[in-house]
């Protein structure tokens, strides 16, 4: 498996190499982009296009959607930071970006690489209809429909006991929708057929739903040293999450109960042939990671 911090980073400097690094805004994004965070969405998308190869996709034909992706997740943490919402102070090692440049700065710098972002989409989306295709399936994930709605449900549901089925709406927009567009991006690029297009939607509704659920845990479990990014902020903000909903031990059970379920969706795709080892080592990943 590729070491995806190593293979993603050169993409998005050569983005980055093209914009004036003089500007604060600039400044600002390359600080929250370039701290590292585990890139498991470029990982995933490396992983799902090596499982595709047969179908004709390789890695390089998906590195922009990686890169593309990698930045809409950056602007959703500087953002999800932000005092207005969840008011956090740590963030992959580092001050949060609003902490290191102004909240003002720190807004511009998300709503750059957001646009950075659909820019790198619109260019990959000129080539054709299948990269069309591509570039809408990472917007439209990323939208009031995905993440953005998913971070909506997230703030109305603070300071309330909301019914589990809102729960599972809002992490599987909130998280779930980058994660899908990870695994499924590569699909619309491949000559793969419709029946493998939902089992990777299906293998990233569990993980994307395993990864919040984790994600909700070591908030509760983890070292913040290690973590990168600060603890006990959901019982502070009286979040809706799997462990202040669920229990802890329910949670745990919840995620094994997904990871598991991820396991047999990726048995369907190897039962038809195709090399799943890394999706599979990144599902391990996920159960056993500690930050
Ligand atoms: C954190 O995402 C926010 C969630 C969607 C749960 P990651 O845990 O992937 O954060 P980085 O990219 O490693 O910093
Ligand atoms: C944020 O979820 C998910 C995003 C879309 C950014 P959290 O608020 O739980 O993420 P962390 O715990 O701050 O990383
Ligand atoms: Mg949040
Ligand atoms: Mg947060
Ligand atoms: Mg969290």
């Amino acid at each position: 498996m590729i070491e995806a911090n190593e293979w993603i980073t050169p993409y998005l400097e050569e983005v980055f190499s093209k914009l004036d690094g003089e500007d604060i805004v600039v400044k600002a994004a390359g600080y929250s982009l370039f701290a590292g965070g585990k890139r498991m969405r470029p990982a995933l998308m490396h992983a799902s296009a090596v499982m595709l190869g047969k179908y004709g996709v390789t890695p390089e034909d998906i590195a922009m959607y990686a890169g593309a992706l990698e930045m809409i997740h950056t602007y959703s943490l500087i953002h999800d930071d932000l005092p207005s919402m969840d008011n956090d102070d740590l963030r992959r090692g580092r001050p949060t970006c609003h902490k290191a440049y102004g909240e003002s700065y720190a807004i511009l710098a998300g709503d750059m690489l957001l646009n950075t972002a659909h820019e790198v989409l619109l260019q990959l989306a000129v080539k054709g209809e299948k990269y069309a295709k591509a570039s809408y399936n990472v917007s439209s994930l990323a939208g009031i429909g995905g993440m953005i709605g998913g971070q909506s449900i997230d703030l109305s549901s603070e300071e309330k006991k909301i019914p589990l089925e809102l729960l599972y709406e809002l992490q599987k927009k909130k998280t779930g929708a980058l994660i899908e567009a990870a695994v499924t991006t590569p699909f619309f690029l491949s000559s793969a057929p419709d029946k493998i297009y939902d089992l990777l939607k299906e293998y990233a509704d569990h993980l994307g739903l395993a990864f919040q659920i984790k994600d909700d845990i070591l908030d509760v479990e983890a070292d913040q040293e290690k973590l990168g990014k600060s603890t006990g902020k959901d019982e502070r903000d009286d979040k809706s999450t799997f462990v202040t909903l669920l229990g802890l031990d329910e949670a745990k059970k919840k995620l094994n109960e997904e990871e598991d379920s991820c396991k047999r969706v990726l048995d369907c795709l190897r039962n038809d042939g195709l090399n799943v080892s890394d999706l599979e080592q990144l599902t391990i990943f996920n159960l056993k990671r500690d930050y």
